[in-house]
């Protein structure tokens, strides 16, 4: 499932107008965001730190498909928070349901970087898609 949650207040997003890369933990993989293609998919805000994950192969969970109503695709922005767009409300009410939650804590398909910087990302050991998790998990 893709798209828009109609009941909530749609993120305040200024779109990237010059590349910028983001560096995926603790996999490291550096992806480098090029405005022009963007959104590379349907799932979470137009070139939402999600977006770029799944266009980068990164494995990051989406249970609700990006709509902003679960807390599975928290990622912590180690580095380049402040090119994000502010939290929504409803970002916020999610993100408190969010495990291991920290100060650089977003919902990866509400959190637009505007591309004025590089990004370091860091995704949760338990929001790993369980295809690339190892035994016993
Ligand atoms: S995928 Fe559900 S809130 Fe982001």
């Amino acid at each position: 499932m893709a798209g828009r949650n109609p009941y909530i207040t749609p993120a305040d997003a200024e779109p990237p107008k010059n590349k910028y890369k983001v560096t995926f933990l603790p996999m490291n993989t550096t992806f480098e965001v090029d405005p022009a293609k963007l959104p590379y998919g349907r799932t979470g805000e137009p070139g939402s730190i999600l977006d770029v994950a799944l266009a980068a192969g990164i494995p990051l969970d989406h249970a609700c498909g990006g709509v902003c109503a679960c807390s599975t695709c928290h990622v912590i922005v180690r580095k380049g928070l402040e090119s994000c767009n502010e939290p929504t409300e409803d970002e916020l009410d999610q993100l408190e349901e969010a495990r291991g939650l920290t100060t650089e804590s977003r919902l990866g398909c509400q959190c637009v970087p505007n591309g004025t910087c590089d990004l370091e990302v860091e995704i949760p050991p338990w929001n790993r898609n369980a295809v690339q998790e190892g035994p016993g998990h």
